[in-house]
């Protein structure tokens, strides 16, 4: 074992002496400053991807997301107003929208579900967030990368973060967790847009 190791440092030492005996950059200063092969990092998807497709929530997204707009939902039909709907995409994306008519590969999308309270202000009756309830991310993914996945498909990463845990992605199966939902939005790449102002001309029914 430790014999085959010993030879294989006098190869390489060998060859090493030979490629510097015969190259004109020997007398250089600095020594041998011949090609190097720079292997290329290979360029990462997404920084909330990892390498098996695990989707991460964006903990900035509050702060660097552009907000695209808010629904007021009454979780029972006819109801009160009992949830809000915050959708959230990065500047970048928002951008190449406004620019395309469509969300690039790598876009991410977040809204996060708040309870709220309501009540008489100034204004009228108004329902305002209280605690964060869950989180839904979607990331674009044109490639189709990872096709097996449970999580991946129809150009989308699907995840689900609950408030009591949001390291922790719960989703098991887009096509039963989310897909059937998101089908009336198909037309529009799956996104409800009609909510969201800031990306332009778009239905609003
Ligand atoms: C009960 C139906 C339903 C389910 C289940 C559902 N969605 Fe949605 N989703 C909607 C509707 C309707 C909207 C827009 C209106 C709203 O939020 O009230 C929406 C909006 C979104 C948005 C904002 C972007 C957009 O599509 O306009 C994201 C992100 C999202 N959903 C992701 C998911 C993910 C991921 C899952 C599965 C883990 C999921 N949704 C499951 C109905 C659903």
């Amino acid at each position: 074992m430790l014999g085959l190791r010993f030879r294989q440092i006098a190869f390489v030492n060998l060859a090493v002496v030979a490629l510097v005996g015969s190259s004109a950059y020997r007398w250089l200063p600095g020594g041998f400053a011949g090609p190097q092969a720079v292997a290329a990092e290979p360029e990462k998807f997404s920084s909330y991807v990892d390498d098996n497709g695990n989707i991460a929530l964006p903990a900035d997204y509050k702060t660097t997301f552009t907000h695209l707009g808010t629904f007021a939902t009454a979780s029972k039909v006819g109801g009160e107003v009992d949830q809000l709907h915050g959708v959230y995409a990065r500047p970048e994306d928002v951008e190449a929208y406004q620019k395309d008519g469509k969300f690039p590969d790598g876009a991410v999308i977040v809204k996060d579900v708040y309870k709220t309270k309501s009540g008489n202000l100034t204004t009228g009756t108004v329902s305002w967030a209280t605690d964060i309830d869950i989180w839904f991310v979607m990331i674009k993914d044109s490639k189709g990368r990872f096709r097996g996945n449970a999580l991946w498909g129809d150009g989308w990463g699907w995840a689900l973060f609950k408030g009591s845990d949001p390291q922790k992605q719960v989703a098991t199966d887009y096509s039963t967790d989310c897909r059937a939902c998101h089908v009336p939005a198909k037309k529009d790449d799956w996104l409800y847009v009609r909510g969201y102002p800031v990306l332009g001309d778009r239905e609003t029914k």
